[in-house]
């Protein structure tokens, strides 16, 4: 375990094996859509990766970048989109990926926009929620795993830019954030 970690939440083993679970069920509701799967960028990358692995029919990826907390843990509302997509939407079946959800303001922006370049349909496969922060109703049609209201890191997730390649998830000791 890496040196800043208090506390392991999910093993890479428990991730990759939730990952499968999540890969099958949409595997078999995409059955003959040819979805358009948007990873959210950066946080996501990793379980964009290893998801379409697991997602067994054909399908298009493309890669979104929103800005959201900066460095800090706390969200600013503000959201903003920094890397536009490649390809247009119209009339396709969206696969929105994302690493984690917590106030929802990202996502829900998200899904307006594209439903405003008229998607065929969104939706939205989350590896983590925390359903504690939640500050706008939001439709998660796909989730990993429930986390407690607390920030965490690894497998994709950072602090300052850290941390993104844990292959687990944990929680940072407390002197990692009085120090920076
Ligand atoms: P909202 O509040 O818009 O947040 O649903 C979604 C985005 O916030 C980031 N986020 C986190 N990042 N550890 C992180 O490293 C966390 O515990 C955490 N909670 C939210 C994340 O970038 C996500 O896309
Ligand atoms: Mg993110």
């Amino acid at each position: 375990m890496h040196n800043d970690i208090k506390k392991t939440l999910y093993s890479e083993e428990q991730i990759q094996e939730k990952i499968n679970d999540l890969g099958q069920m949409i595997t078999r509701d995409f059955k003959e859509k040819n979805p358009l799967v948007i990873c959210v960028l950066k946080g996501a990358f990793i379980f964009m990766s290893d998801l379409v692995k697991k997602i067994d029919i054909p399908l298009e990826i493309d890669f979104m970048a929103v800005s959201s907390y900066g460095q800090s843990t706390k969200s600013s509302g503000v959201v903003k989109i920094v890397k536009d997509l490649d390809v247009p939407v119209e009339g396709r079946d969206v696969l929105i990926v994302e690493d984690i959800i917590d106030s929802g303001l990202t996502l829900s922006y998200l899904v307006d926009v594209l439903k405003g370049r008229n998607a065929l349909s969104t939706t939205i496969v989350t590896l983590f929620d925390k359903p504690g922060g939640r500050t706008v109703d939001l439709e998660v049609d796909y989730k990993g795993f429930i986390l407690p209201n607390e920030f965490v890191v690894g497998y994709g997730l950072d602090y300052a830019e850290k941390y993104r390649n844990l292959p687990y998830i944990g929680i940072l000791k407390n002197e990692v954030y009085s120090h920076s």
